[in-house]
Order: structure tokens, then C-alpha cells, then sequence
């Protein structure tokens, strides 16, 4: 039996093990608002469902809602600002076929077999719709902005998308014949969520191209933008909501977050991050051991050091 090698490796392996689950959560201190607001931000008048989706669908109805959030600790910059939706189901078969990765990145407005897959979202009338489809159409169109002591806090809307999306997978070409630019029911034009600036570019239109990357899960979270700025514990932030978006005839709920860590859709540092202090804390130990080893070697088979070595027949453990 030979314990004290073994017991030393044993006592690493549980050292590093501890430290690789632990050394991220120590890292990375998350500070978190959540604040759904689906059922708040409507008038209390509007009791059901049916009612609610009447008052959003209606343009003439006021969708403007204040919301006071308090920080309840000090978050550093970058904070991230996320819109999450839950029961809202972008994995649905139908819905995320329902696009044109070709149309996308080319543009072509003439051939119509490129666009197939976007049915039902597919013509305006007799012309091509760009962007095509049921994702497109359904853009969320919630706005935010934030105020705090009667100054304004900026929204940084710039590279909250992925650069290879920007890049690779959208083109430099504008939104023409798109439904939701029109008045509902001009030319068989139904208001499916946000409008698309005709002045901006696919690749340029960051919102967009957030929402085309569609969720796995019918909870979601989604980059809007990015305050630059450390907000101190007890702030008082008043949020501007802007109510448009239709999760009523679906029941979904609609949650506005403020967070300082990354999730996917943004850029993502933290498994980055703890994957490397993890990898370089495990060669740091290796490295620590190999050169104990190396300056104290130990004969294999020594029991000089093993804890049981009192016992040992003949050997009384005191005297
Ligand atoms: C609606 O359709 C009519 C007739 O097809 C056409 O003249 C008009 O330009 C269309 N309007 C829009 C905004 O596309
Ligand atoms: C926002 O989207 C909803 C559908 O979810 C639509 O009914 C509403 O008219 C849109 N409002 C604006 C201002 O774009
Ligand atoms: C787009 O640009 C043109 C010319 O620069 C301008 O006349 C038009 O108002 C702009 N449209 C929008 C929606 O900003």
C-alpha cells in the first residue's frame, strides 16, 4: 500500500475541482433588476386578455408607461439592458422556418424560390417583401428609456449583435414592401410588430438581426442595448416603456433586465473568462506538483509519511 502519493493527488484533484466550480462565481458578481411589466402597463380598465390585445392593437390608445426601478447595488459598466419573453415559443416549427437566410444576405427581391420558405410573409400585394417572413414580421417593438434625477442615461444600441451576423449573414440593402410599415390593412398588410426604418440597412439594424437569431427556449432574453455607465446602489431609474408588443393573445409576459453579465445574444466573456482561470489554475497546479516532486522526490512505496503507519504490527504508536 502506498497512501501518500495517492492521498496528495487526492487532495489536489479536490482542491482544483472546489476552486473551478467556485473561483467564477467569486469573479464575476452579477447585479440583476428584473421588472415584468406586462399586466402593469395597462390600464387597470382592461381586464382580460381579449381586452388587452384590442387596447395594443389600437393605435389610438396611449402605450406610454413609467416604471421606477431602484438599484439595489452598485453595478459597473457595461450593464446590459435585456428584454425577456416568456411563453413565447421562436422554436415553433413553423415560425422558425418561416425566413430567407439567402434573401437575407443577397437582397434578391426577383426570385421568388428564394423566398419560398417565408410563406406566409412572403408578398405584400404582388410585390416581395425584403425582409420575408414570419420572424422579420414579428420583430419586437417595446421601446425603453432611462431617466434618473431628470437626466437622461443613454442607451448604447451599438454592437449588441453578432459581428459574424452582421457580417456574413446580412446585406448592405434596405427593407422594401414590408407590412409593418404600412397602416394595418393597406394592399393585405397586418401589423405583425416593429416598423423597419427604410433609411437603414439590414447589416445596420442590430435590432433586427438580434431577434432573426432565434431562441431555443420559450424563455428568453434578448440584447436591446447597453448603458455605459455605473449606476451606485439606491439610484432611482425611471424606465419609459414604451407598450406595443402583443404577447396578450398568448399570454406571454413580458420582463425588462438590467444586468452586469453577459448572456448569449450579446457578446459572451463569462465562460470565456472561467473557462481560462479554470485551465490555468489546473497547469498552475500541475506545475506546483511536478516541481515538489522534482525537488523532493519520494521513493514509490515509502510509508514514512502514511498516515496509517502507526499501526503497523509491532510498531506501538507511542511509547
Ligand atoms: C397598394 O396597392 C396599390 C394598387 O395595387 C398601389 O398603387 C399602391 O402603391 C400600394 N401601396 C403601397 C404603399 O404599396
Ligand atoms: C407593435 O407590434 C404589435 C404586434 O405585436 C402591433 O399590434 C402594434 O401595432 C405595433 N406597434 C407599433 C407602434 O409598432
Ligand atoms: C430617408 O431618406 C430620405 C432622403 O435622405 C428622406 O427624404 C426620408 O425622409 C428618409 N426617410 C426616413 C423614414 O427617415
Amino acid at each position: 500500500m502506498r497512501p501518500s502519493p495517492l492521498l496528495s493527488m487526492w487532495g489536489g484533484t479536490n482542491i482544483s475541482l472546489s476552486l473551478g466550480f467556485f473561483l467564477p462565481l467569486l469573479l464575476v458578481q452579477v447585479v440583476e433588476i428584473v421588472d415584468e411589466y406586462q399586466t402593469a402597463c395597462i390600464p387597470s380598465s382592461y381586464t382580460n386578455n381579449d381586452e388587452r390585445v384590442q387596447y395594443i392593437q389600437d393605435v389610438n390608445t396611449n402605450k406610454l408607461c413609467t416604471r421606477t426601478l431602484t438599484v439595489p447595488k452598485h453595478m459597473k459598466q457595461p450593464i446590459f439592458v435585456y428584454y425577456q419573453l416568456e411563453n413565447y415559443y421562436q422554436n415553433h416549427r413553423r415560425y422558425v422556418k418561416s425566413r430567407s437566410d439567402k434573401q437575407l444576405l443577397n437582397g434578391d427581391s426577383t426570385s421568388s424560390t428564394d423566398t419560398e420558405t417565408c410563406k406566409p410573409e412572403q408578398f405584400l400585394g404582388e410585390l416581395p417583401i425584403i425582409p420575408c417572413g414570419l420572424i422579420a414580421w414579428s420583430l419586437f417593438n417595446d421601446t425603453y428609456s432611462f431617466t434618473s434625477g431628470g437626466h437622461a442615461i443613454t442607451i448604447n444600441k451599438k454592437g449588441i449583435s453578432w459581428k459574424s451576423d452582421r457580417e456574413h449573414k446580412f446585406g448592405s440593402f434596405y427593407p422594401q414592401n414590408f407590412p409593418n410599415n404600412l397602416p394595418n390593412n393597406q394592399n393585405g398588410s397586418l401589423i405583425g410588430g416593429a416598423s423597419l426604418d427604410p433609411n437603414v440597412s439590414l447589416n445596420e439594424n442590430e435590432d433586427l438581426i438580434v431577434w432573426m437569431r432565434t431562441a431555443a427556449l420559450p424563455t428568453f432574453r434578448k440584447l436591446y442595448g447597453r448603458i455605459d455607465q455605473n449606476l451606485n446602489a439606491h439610484t432611482q431609474l425611471s424606465v419609459q416603456i414604451s407598450n406595443n408588443y402583443n404577447t396578450y393573445s398568448f399570454d406571454g409576459k413580458k420582463k425588462l433586465v438590467l444586468s452586469t453579465t453577459s448572456w448569449l445574444g450579446g457578446k459572451n466573456d463569462f465562460l470565456g473568462v472561467a473557462y481560462i482561470t479554470v485551465g490555468s489554475f489546473c497547469i498552475f497546479l500541475a506545475l506546483a506538483f511536478f516541481l515538489l516532486h522534482w525537488k523532493h522526490p519520494r521513493p514509490l512505496g515509502d510509508t514514512k509519511y502514511s498516515l496509517s503507519r502507526g499501526h503497523k504490527v509491532g510498531k506501538p504508536v507511542a511509547n
